[in-house]
């Protein structure tokens, strides 16, 4: 609980650069997963990225991790309505990128690479930094929680009669947390 609650002071002012300025705003209005928002996704993508890598026994630029998982899916359209020439699943990476090289002019080459290569392995060039490898990780999880989430809202707890609030509660973790580390320990990583 003390991590959690230092991530999230720590999140606060590695965040402010990006939440004060450019458009991320726009992305409340975009559905992404489930009834999640493009918003809600990005900020418990950067949230995730910054837990583990307080957790991890490596070193990690907290700054860049955080900037450049805010802005992973900064591609500011509803890709349920809007189809793009290539493939949404492809595609939104780069267009990501453009967007925000063009709102912010200070993007690192490790903030450009967390963006570029967060869909790995959909996209297939790996990540190249650890940073870039933790957000891909992250999103994969945060991904995976959001759409359990929404399908156990839909089925609602009679499907859980005697368990229903812990298994509700646990299930999405557990099932993102293990589409995760299967994503994470295949052979392509
Ligand atoms: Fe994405
Ligand atoms: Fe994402």
């Amino acid at each position: 609980m003390k991590l959690r609650i230092k991530r999230d002071k720590l999140f606060e002012r590695l965040s402010s650069s990006v939440l004060d300025t450019g458009l991320l705003d726009q992305l409340k209005a975009y559905k992404q997963h489930g009834s999640s928002t493009c918003y809600d996704h990005s900020i418990s993508v950067a949230k995730a990225a910054l837990y583990m890598a307080m957790f991890l026994p490596f070193r990690f630029k907290h700054e860049q991790l955080v900037r450049g998982a805010l802005l992973h899916d900064y591609f500011l359209y509803d890709w349920h309505v809007t189809r793009p020439e290539k493939l949404h699943g492809f595609s939104h990476p780069f267009t990501a990128l453009t967007n925000a090289k063009r709102d912010f002019s200070d993007i690192t080459p490790l903030e450009e690479n967390i963006i570029k290569r967060h869909m790995f392995p959909l996209t297939p060039v790996p990540p190249r930094y650890r940073e870039s490898l933790l957000v891909s990780l992250a999103d994969k999880y945060c991904a995976t929680k959001e759409v359990f989430v929404a399908i156990r809202n839909k089925i609602g707890s009679t499907a859980f009669p005697r368990y229903s609030r812990a298994v509700a509660r646990v299930l999405p973790h557990t099932l993102a947390y293990l589409f995760a580390m299967t994503i994470a320990f295949l052979p392509w990583t």
